[in-house]
């Protein structure tokens, strides 16, 4: 059993640390932080998922600060890396690299960072789809970042499939997570000036021979962004062909607008309804109606929950560092322990 701690208890680490503990073939060891996040307190607590789970400071400011937030806390991360396999580290950008800095590699630690670490922290930026094989045998990983998920599944699907000759995809990004009241209330659309942004180079760290240019703006919403994509193709091929390929790239699914799933808001409902824990919703979702080819251009417009999508990622990450799995068997063994469909 692989052993994992999740340092950093915010949006992401608390939903990777339910994941792996949901897996047979790895061992949630620990929790680590700096603080008693909402986040935390409610995942520890006796209705908590995680009640019981061991929690570490992952410095000695961390543990004092925990102990006066009044947690049970068994000690510091540093004194029990011996025992650990690796480190899910989704601490703020900046943090992660002083955490790579003075607990992982001092103590032979693998470690995968999130999206918003600086790009050196690892060689290898990670995609299930994309780039599986890339990690194996790795001690540190990049998972990229939400909006590239997305893209990276859409984009390999087709590319896979038909071959992509360049792309280019405008991005709506929501300008908060739902606990990110901080950023709020907002009442503009910024556009990044940057042109092309930089989430096509960080399409490009997991798919190098992809040719894609991407623009954006943030938008006053809290749940998900929309990417309008279009991909020019190698070879000439009919709208089925593509919704084929999403439907069968395990974690995309086809949205219908037409039994009204035509906006977000109605994708939320529909996971809330659903039951989806958080209302996450961890598959990139293809407004099946805008898949439309014209000569060579495929066009399609998706949705990506920024908070869920990357959650499974890390999980596969762990699987290929360690060599456990092939590509397919660790994305069905995520996928049936997510409930992802
Ligand atoms: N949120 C998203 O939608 C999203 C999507 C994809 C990728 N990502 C990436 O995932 C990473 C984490 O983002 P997030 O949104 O989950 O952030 P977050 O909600 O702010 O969570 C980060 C957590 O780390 C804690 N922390 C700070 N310093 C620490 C330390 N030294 N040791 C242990 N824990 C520490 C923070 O505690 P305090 O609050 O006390 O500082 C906070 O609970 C970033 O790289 C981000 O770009 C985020």
């Amino acid at each position: 059993m692989v052993k994992v701690v999740v340092n950093g208890i915010g949006t992401i680490g608390k939903r990777v640390a339910e994941a792996v503990n949901k897996q047979d073939d790895m061992e949630l060891y620990g929790l680590s932080e700096v603080s008693a996040g909402q986040g935390l307190i409610t995942l520890l607590s006796p209705e908590g998922e995680l009640h019981g789970t061991d929690l570490y400071a992952s410095n000695d400011k961390g543990l004092e600060q925990l102990q006066e937030d009044g947690m049970h806390v068994e000690g510091l991360l540093e004194d029990q890396m011996d025992e650990v396999d690796i480190v899910v580290d989704a601490t703020p950008p900046g943090v992660d690299e002083m955490n790579k800095e003075n607990l992982y590699e001092p103590h032979d630690v693998k470690a995968i960072f999130q999206g918003g670490a600086a790009d050196d922290i690892a060689e290898v930026k990670f995609n299930a789809d994309a780039n599986y094989e890339k990690a194996r045998g790795e001690d540190f990983v990049k998972v990229v970042s939400c909006n590239t998920t997305s893209l990276s599944r859409t984009m390999s699907a087709v590319d896979e499939a038909f071959g992509v000759n360049e792309a280019v995809a405008s991005l709506v990004r929501r300008a908060g997570d739902i606990p990110q009241d901080g950023r709020g209330p907002v009442n503009s659309t910024i556009p990044v000036t940057e042109v092309p942004s930089h989430h096509g180079p960080d399409v490009q760290a997991v798919m190098p021979e992809l040719d894609i240019k991407t623009l954006a703006v943030k938008v006053p919403v809290t749940y998900g962004h929309v990417h309008m994509v279009n991909a020019e193709l190698e070879e000439e091929l009919s709208e089925e062909d593509v919704l084929e390929a999403f439907e069968n790239q395990p974690r995309v699914n086809l949205i219908e607008a037409d039994e009204g799933f035509d906006s977000t808001g109605k994708v939320h409902e529909q996971m809330r309804d659903l039951g989806r824990k958080r209302a996450d919703m961890q598959e990139a979702g293809v407004w099946k109606e805008t898949v439309t080819v014209d000569d060579r251009t495929v066009y399609w417009i998706h949705m990506v929950h920024q908070e869920s999508i990357v959650v499974p990622e890390n999980v596969d990450a762990i699987r290929s560092m360690f060599d456990m799995e092939g590509k397919e068997a660790s994305i069905a063994e995520t996928n049936k322990s997510m409930e992802i469909m």
